[in-house]
């Protein structure tokens, strides 16, 4: 039972007071939504082993220095993460075509592109997340020229660390959506990563077989998504009992 106030409830986590100040409790649900929250089920597991895969990439994110919200993994649901002022955009970086890529340029899927992209989408569920760009950012004041710069390049590095990641065992990382936020300390701001790295955020998919090993499962109605999430888990040496 969890008696600790709620901050907030997304799509698939719940944020709690945390222990300390400074902290927050980061609850993993076993929400599965697509569409701007239109198409919904409840498939059991899949928070406990987004915890655990979320958990095994941030630690290797701090680990090699670039900064997560990121503390420790309390329980089978639950990890302590530091407060931070989510900025309210959503970044995605692509590698290869696929999503909403392909439907706005008419790219076929899978086309390898001619170098990572990263997009901008502007955090509204009530507009459906639109698309915006860098002047968008900075001329409404979501985040400044600096931070930007900052984000930028924190996602990039972690492009860098989870294609290598993915690719060696077996996984094509073909894009992924992360979040970013200030965290205040020491009377200092930085930007370091919030939220979730999930087969919920990200698409992979098997090298050889192709096989989709992400949301794409629930979303195109493909069956099999907690499977699917196992298999990232198990391929990177996670054990994770579901039930
Ligand atoms: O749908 P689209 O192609 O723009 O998604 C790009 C990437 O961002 C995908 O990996 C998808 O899982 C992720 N994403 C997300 N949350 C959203 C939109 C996209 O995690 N609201």
């Amino acid at each position: 039972m969890n008696r600790r106030r709620k901050i907030y409830e997304g799509k698939a986590k719940v944020l709690y007071e945390g222990p300390e100040p400074g902290t927050l409790v980061q609850y993993f649900k076993d929400d599965a939504t697509a569409g701007n929250g239109k198409k919904h089920e409840i498939v059991d597991g899949k928070g406990v082993l987004n915890n655990r895969i979320s958990e095994f990439i941030f630690t290797k994110l701090n680990g090699l220095g670039i900064p997560t919200h990121f503390v420790r993994r309390m329980n089978m649901r639950e990890q302590l993460i530091k407060e931070v002022e989510i900025i309210p955009i959503e970044i995605v970086v692509r590698n290869v075509a696929a999503g909403s890529l392909v439907k706005r340029l008419g790219l076929e899927q899978g086309t390898q592109l001619p170098r990572s992209i990263i997009e901008f989408y502007y955090k509204d569920d009530a507009l459906g997340d639109p698309l915006v760009s860098e002047e968008h950012i900075t001329a409404f004041g979501w985040a400044t020229p600096p931070e930007l710069d900052d984000i930028m390049s924190l996602a990039i590095r972690v492009n860098d660390f989870l294609t290598g990641l993915f690719m060696g065992v077996g996984i094509q990382l073909v894009d992924f959506k992360i979040e970013c936020g200030r965290l205040y300390e020491n009377d200092m701001m930085r930007i370091i990563l919030a939220d979730e790295i999930s087969p919920d955020n990200c698409r992979l998919w098997d090298v050889k077989t192709r096989n989709k090993l992400d949301k794409d499962r629930f979303r195109e109605d493909l069956g099999g998504m907690l499977d699917a999430y196992r298999e990232v888990a198990q391929r990177l040496g996670i054990l994770v009992e579901t039930d």
